[in-house]
């Protein structure tokens, strides 16, 4: 009997047409519909980037005016969602903290007024639409709020006159941030938004092809992100770093770590067999903001993880991933390692709800079949 063939974690099947996300693996390049992410980063901000992903055109000025207007108007979180966000167990990660209180959004009231023509525009049902959207700023706000209350905090309510990334700052912080941190916050946003069938936004596209609402379907987004194979790994490279120490024992503990065969967090993909361009972006930003704060002992110990990783694996398309020079940037902005994965979360809703749409756009649901290998039909009874 001929052997049946499957693909281990999907690995090379095509489960879908989209027009959001297109990655050259082999040669490290990143478009969100059809702009390359470097040329976004340059010219274009995280409120940019999200409209594009959802409406699949970047915004005219008239548009974005709108569209900001939109997200700032949909900074509103209720009391009843502030209770429940204060009164979480702090046993759980911010990840778990976030999958269970996204579905509560749910019927929080949306102030669509300054965006009904832009959906008429585009030929959109305003309700679901902008209910969708607003999760990008709900999100934002409630990931602070979570930071402020896991740290003891008391809850700090947005600022009308920032836009997106600075209003996360502050909404953690209390502290309006500088330039430089805003753009370095928002460009890691921006960096983390897309990222094509990855394992949470195929997650998401698979509630979202049952007809469950789409909070469900973000929220399962964050059920997948959370694992340390996906976006955990940011939070996993900085426990690694801070158990190296210093730039002198990096090479011994990264050679022991691959000679016991396992794994070396924020490096490998699925998808890319080279350097992965998010990777580039974020350690140009890490450079800036290691400079500015005098402390370059985490970029000098990851580019050491790098070279030791290359030099030893070097017939493996082993390279640095997005997770890998994230956590220490965000380090600098004064985030702790449990909140990385958040502000992950935080980016790529804008990802998880243009996939939403795309999927119930052309739906069928997701339902793949599996080799069987237990036993063959026995009866109950002895
Ligand atoms: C991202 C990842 C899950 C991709 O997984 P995958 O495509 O299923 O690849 P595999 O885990 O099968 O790895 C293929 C080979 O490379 C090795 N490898 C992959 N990533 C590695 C890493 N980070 N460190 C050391 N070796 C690694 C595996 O051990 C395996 O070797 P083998 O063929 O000798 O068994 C995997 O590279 C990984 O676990 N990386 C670390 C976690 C991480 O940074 N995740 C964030 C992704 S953005």
């Amino acid at each position: 009997m001929s052997k049946v063939e499957f693909s281990r974690g999907l690995e090379g099947v095509i489960v879908a047409e989209t027009g959001i996300c297109s990655i050259d693996g082999a040669k490290g390049k990143l478009y969100y519909r059809g702009y390359h992410i470097e040329d976004l980063l340059q010219e274009r901000d995280f409120e940019d980037v999200s409209f594009l992903l959802y409406f699949g055109e970047l915004p005219t000025t008239v548009q974005r005016n709108m569209f900001c207007e939109f997200l700032c108007k949909t900074r509103v979180i209720p009391q009843t969602l502030i209770d429940a966000v204060q009164r979480m167990p702090r046993s759980l990660h911010p990840m778990e903290v976030m999958q269970s209180l996204v579905p509560m959004l749910t019927n929080v009231p949306v102030d669509m007024s300054s965006v009904q023509k832009l959906f008429s525009d585009f030929g959109l049902d305003g309700d679901s639409c902008g209910r969708d959207l607003a999760l990008i700023s709900q999100i934002g706000c409630l990931t602070s709020m979570v930071y402020r209350s896991y740290h003891g905090k008391s809850i700090i309510l947005p600022h009308d006159s920032l836009g997106h990334a600075a209003n996360m700052l502050y909404m953690m912080s209390g502290k309006t941030p500088t330039q430089n941190e805003t753009k370095a916050f928002d460009q890691c946003l921006s960096l983390h938004a897309e990222h094509g069938f990855n394992a949470s936004t195929f997650t998401a596209r698979v509630v979202a092809s049952t007809l469950a609402p789409t909070v469900s379907a973000v929220s399962a987004g964050y059920g997948a992100l959370f694992g340390p194979l996906h976006g955990g790994a940011n939070e996993k490279v900085m426990q690694m770093v801070a158990a190296i120490a210093s730039p002198e024992h990096t090479e011994t503990w990264i050679k022991q770590r691959l000679k016991n065969k396992e794994k070396v967090m924020g490096l490998g993909h699925r998808v890319y067999k080279t350097r992965d361009p998010r990777a580039n972006a974020i350690e140009t930003l890490l450079e800036v903001v290691s400079e500015e704060h005098n402390n370059t002992t985490n970029i000098t110990i990851l580019r050491i993880i790098e070279k030791v990783v290359r030099e030893n694996l070097g017939d493996k398309p082993i390279h640095v991933n997005v997770d890998f020079f994230s956590g220490s940037v965000y380090e600098q902005l004064g985030i702790p390692p449990t909140f990385y994965t958040p502000m992950f979360g935080a980016a790529r809703v804008s990802g998880w709800i243009a996939h939403v749409r795309e999927q119930r756009s052309d739906n069928r649901i997701y339902r793949p079949g599996a080799l069987y290998i237990g036993p063959t039909p026995r009866n109950v009874t002895l």
